[in-house]
């Protein structure tokens, strides 16, 4: 552990302290996340491949045996809220609490023996910027009472209850990459998710090493109010899976694409859906390749062609986004691309190290030039999945 978390870790346990009266039992953390392609592929059964950021949600959790929760956050204002675990009903709760909260309800539904909790919690996780927040905060939870009443459950399956929380308790239709990157990543590692059984491949990925960066750009606009958009995009996907007669859009092969597309006919809102889901499987199955044969530059083309494919095939883009791509290409980048469910929130770019200062300056201007809001930019190096750190 680092010296700075293990400082965040004491921090937030001596305010557990403050609130509660007691010690916590232990401190938990769990990372946000960037995909670095595979993107709108979770709910069509597909490849992703996401790794931990750096940032992460912070736990300090004590059991209770009453059935009550407690649930406090530094990083909203208010007091502690006190629920109890026989009232927690999914649809209920339209505030942060719902995501610690709808795990809990989804641990107690799948037959864990929780029986209570006071939890506080402290997040570096960039909330809206499309950087897994919400899904830092369900992981997070979910691990801290895995260990507190020794349920033993595997990263995956704590992935998943975090999953069913969000769609179910908060009503989120997310897919499941951003609760397994929470869960699941290792420092230094990619994560190369096959979403439909959930078997993953963790993939060397130290840009450092080869005088490389990946810097996100959060455009700082907000994607909060893009929840319509996510679930049209997936009822699209699941119209066009029926039409085609598979399970799932990843049972369309690469190479059937064009017989695919031509079997939708006139529809050409599905075929444009698809069209994406089909080709950014293919491209995260040619990264992966490129990575393992140590062809990392290679990969930029195929992030810009990603972007292509979301801006004008998905059309989950945004012209911050589309602003930082074209800006960091056009000044010297390797490739980027949006990252996440889009709408706004972050882009990823990918750039020899020596470029990085003309690439950050060049991004900042245009913004200021469209009068835009200043983006925050940062490197972003691949770190630990969610872990116990006290
Ligand atoms: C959001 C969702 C994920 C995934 C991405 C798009 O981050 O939470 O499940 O669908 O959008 O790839």
């Amino acid at each position: 552990m680092s010296e700075s978390s293990a400082a965040a870790a004491e921090a937030v346990a001596a305010r557990f302290e403050e609130l509660y009266g007691s010690a916590p039992d232990g401190v938990w953390a769990a990372p946000g996340r960037v995909n670095l392609i595979g993107e709108h592929t979770d709910y069509n059964d597909g490849f992703v491949m996401p790794f931990a950021l750096p940032h992460t949600a912070v736990a300090a959790v004590s059991r209770r045996d009453d059935g009550v929760l407690r649930l406090h956050s530094a990083d909203v204002e208010g007091p502690v809220v006190e629920l109890t675990l026989d009232g927690l009903t999914p649809g209920s709760d339209r505030r942060w609490t719902a995501y610690p909260a709808g795990v809990v309800w989804a641990l107690r539904e799948a037959g864990h023996a929780v029986t209570g909790a006071d939890v506080h919690l402290a997040s570096t996780v960039p909330a809206g910027a499309g950087l897994s927040s919400s899904a830092a905060l369900e992981v997070v939870v979910a691990l801290a009472l895995n260990d507190l009443f020794g349920l033993g459950l595997r990263g995956w399956q704590l992935a998943r209850l975090s999953q069913r929380a969000e769609n179910v308790y908060v009503g989120a239709p997310v897919g499941i990459m951003d609760q397994t990157a929470s869960a699941c990543c290792e420092a230094g590692h990619a994560l190369f998710l096959d979403t439909r059984d959930l078997s993953q491949r963790q993939i060397p990925f130290d840009l450092a090493a080869e005088g490389m960066r990946l810097l996100v750009v959060d455009t700082q606009v907000k994607h909060s109010h893009s929840e319509g958009e996510y679930g049209k995009r997936r009822e699209g996907c699941e119209k066009g899976a029926a039409l085609l007669g598979v399970d799932a859009l990843r049972d369309v092969p690469y190479d059937d694409l064009d017989a695919a597309l031509a079997r939708l006919g006139e529809d050409e809102e599905v075929r444009r859906l698809v069209r994406h889901v089909v080709t950014e499987d293919h491209r995260v199955e040619q990264v992966v390749s490129l990575l393992e044969s140590g062809d990392t530059r290679a990969v930029g083309p195929l992030l810009v062609e990603g972007h292509t494919s979301l801006r004008d095939d998905f059309r989950v883009s945004c012209p911050e986004l589309d602003l930082v791509v074209d800006t960091a290409v056009t000044a010297g980048a390797l490739g980027a691309r949006m990252t996440g469910g889009g709408f706004g929130g972050s882009a990823i770019v990918l750039a020899e190290e020596t470029d990085v200062p003309a690439i950050t300056k060049a991004v900042e201007e245009a913004f200021a030039s469209a009068g835009f809001k200043t983006p925050r930019v940062f490197e972003a190096v691949p770190s630990a999945g969610a872990r116990r750190v006290r």
